[in-house]
């Protein structure tokens, strides 16, 4: 059984993708054990609580330094014990100590095919506006193993997405999300549980 922390910061659309793949068994041996979120107006903390699955809110504003949220942040990980950690559209900074500590074992979804549009400054209708600002006739999402760096880990699986002419990056986002992220996130989640039954025991 793979058990999975989510770490969310908006509305929360690719965790439900997950709590729904979980229910209807796209996604086996698979447990959401928490999720936790920096923004206490995060609908997707709604999300976890109408599932029953145990939701926390971590602000960096309600600590007086950086690393006291670090360490508060580290510690309730620590007590949800995590196989995966899933950050689905989750807008903080990760403490160094955090990937040093589960290196390989966290995954992120980034909404267009990296190595394009990604990086610092490249998050939710950016990532789609620089997109259509540039002309492609082709976005998607990507799920990557999470590295130091900002959207640099290792590939584990992209989606295409076809960009309409008339798109916005509202219209361009929900079909990069509807088409693309909700279903390469949890295929991910999928093939990383059956691999971590074999691997791990
Ligand atoms: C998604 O577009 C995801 O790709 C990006 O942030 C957004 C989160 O949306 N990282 P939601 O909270 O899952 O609805």
């Amino acid at each position: 059984m793979l058990n999975i922390v989510v770490c969310v910061s908006g509305g929360g659309t690719n965790l439900q993708a997950i709590i729904d793949g979980v229910k209807n068994g796209r996604i086996k041996e698979t447990r959401i054990t928490g999720v936790i979120s920096n923004n206490e107006s995060a609908y997707a903390l709604k999300r976890a609580e109408q599932n029953h699955i145990p939701a926390f809110c971590i602000s960096p504003k309600s600590f007086s330094d950086r690393e006291k949220y670090n360490d508060a942040f580290l510690d309730r990980l620590e007590e949800l014990n995590p196989d995966l950690i899933v950050l689905a559209g989750f807008l903080v900074i990760l403490p160094p100590k955090m990937i040093e500590t589960y290196r390989g074992r966290i995954i992120n979804i980034h909404p267009s095919l990296i190595p394009a549009f990604c990086g610092t400054g490249f998050y939710g209708l950016k990532v789609h506006e620089a997109a259509l600002e540039r002309g492609v006739k082709i976005t998607g999402a990507t799920v990557h193993y999470v590295d130091e760096g900002t959207d640099t880990g290792r590939i584990i699986c992209q989606k295409s997405v076809q960009v309409l002419e008339d798109d916005t990056p509202e219209t361009l986002q929900k079909r990069v999300m509807e088409q693309a992220e909700w279903i390469i996130l949890p295929q991910a989640i999928n093939e990383i549980a059956a691999g971590y039954g074999k691997t791990n025991g």
